[in-house]
């Protein structure tokens, strides 16, 4: 039976449009609640691949996704290069911050792969037990949104941080993006190794940068690990997110070679039609706070998103992330209006 999402994104769409959704394994979920109560610390949970295998594989049994996402982190890589990461309940991520060149000395890949192989664990243990319809997605943060967490060491609200090392510093600033492409390369590649049949690279933080730096920062770093995955897995699709990148999109999609881009809940679907889905497969974009409401109102947006998309390739997700607060019940009648639509 063949992966009708795996087909979409390569550019071969049917007449159902396939849909996952980015956190679909996740707090809403009490069964989620349940198996991450047994286990303190986040990062040990996303370094326990029965765990991390069990909770991704939950949103498969109950709504039948196209696509299963791994269960980890994107701060799963600087916590591989030798940072300290760490959640705080209620305040997020937490890294002891990288500020000098003494603190990017002190990280490296030399156990990268030992650090983080329980993820490539994880991989492998869903590819025994995923349905073979369903497509297995892998993921890594890009290096832009990665350097934010590394450098502000925690979450910022306008990265200030890592946009005035960007400015101030940029050979330490670069060092710290090579490595991150370096690492993400091999981290992708190994998780396609182990089963993976697409990846997403997660640029969460790449609104509002200036035209220069957005080449260089989120560009160049996304292309240079695009070149590299691809150089050893060219049938693997790869999607990319830069969310809330606005205009910018079209240079993303031009200059970084993705094999679909992700839009965030603000792209204007006629535009995105037009300007991205010619060129590559699209994925989106309902609001999730939408999903929060429900009802009719939610419906008659997936509708509408899946009749101005309708005409390429459309893999149907969120513009983020789903909330804790969602009711499972309007995941059910989401994933049932996606279903049962026809092109
Ligand atoms: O279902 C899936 O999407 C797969 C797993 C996944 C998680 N995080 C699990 C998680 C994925 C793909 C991510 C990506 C991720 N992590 C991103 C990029 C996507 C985005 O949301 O923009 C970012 C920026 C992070 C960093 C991160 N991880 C933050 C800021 C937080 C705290 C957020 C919060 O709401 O508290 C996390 C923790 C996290 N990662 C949780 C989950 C399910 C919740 C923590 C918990 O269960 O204890």
């Amino acid at each position: 039976m063949s992966k009708i999402l795996l087909e979409t994104l390569k550019g071969n769409p049917g007449e159902r449009v396939p849909f996952w959704f980015m956190r679909q394994a996740g707090r809403y979920l009490p069964e989620y609640r349940e198996v991450r109560a047994t286990t303190k610390s986040f990062m040990e949970f996303c370094y326990s691949p029965e765990k991390a295998a069990e909770v991704t594989m939950q949103p498969i049994r109950r709504y039948g996704m196209d696509g299963a996402i791994l269960f980890a982190d994107i701060l799963v890589v600087p916590d591989g290069l030798g940072q300290n990461v760490w959640f705080e309940a209620g305040s997020g991520p937490k890294l002891t911050p990288v500020k000098t060149a003494g603190d990017v000395d002190r990280l490296s890949l030399n156990d990268f792969h030992d650090k983080v192989g329980a993820v490539y664990e994880t991989v492998a243990k869903l590819k025994h037990m995923l349905p073979v319809e369903t497509t297995l997605l892998g993921f890594a943060g890009a290096p832009w949104t990665l350097a934010t967490y590394m450098i502000e060491g925690a979450g910022s609200k306008d990265h200030a941080a890592a946009r005035q090392m960007g400015y101030r510093n940029p050979d330490l600033f670069n060092r710290i993006l090579d490595m991150l492409v370096d690492a993400t390369a091999q981290y992708l590649c190994r998780q396609i190794d182990a089963g993976a049949d697409a990846v997403q690279i997660f640029d969460s933080w790449a609104a509002a940068l200036p035209e220069s730096v957005f080449d260089d920062w989120v560009i160049k770093p996304t292309k240079a690990i695009v070149d590299r995955v691809r150089a050893k897995h060219p049938d693997t699709p790869i999607i990319g997110f830069p969310r809330l990148a606005g205009l910018q999109h079209i240079r993303f999609v031009d200059e970084t070679g993705v094999d679909a881009v992700s839009l965030d809940t603000g792209i204007s679907l006629d535009w995105a039609a037009a300007e991205l889905q010619s060129k590559v497969c699209v994925q989106g974009n309902i609001d999730p706070h939408l999903v929060v409401s429900g009802g009719q109102k939610m419906v008659g947006e997936a509708n509408r998103i899946l009749d101005a998309l309708k005409h390429g390739p459309h893999v149907f997700n969120l513009g983020h992330g789903f909330v804790p607060e969602t009711p499972p019940e309007n995941v059910a009648l989401l994933s049932d209006t996606i279903r049962n639509y026809r092109r």
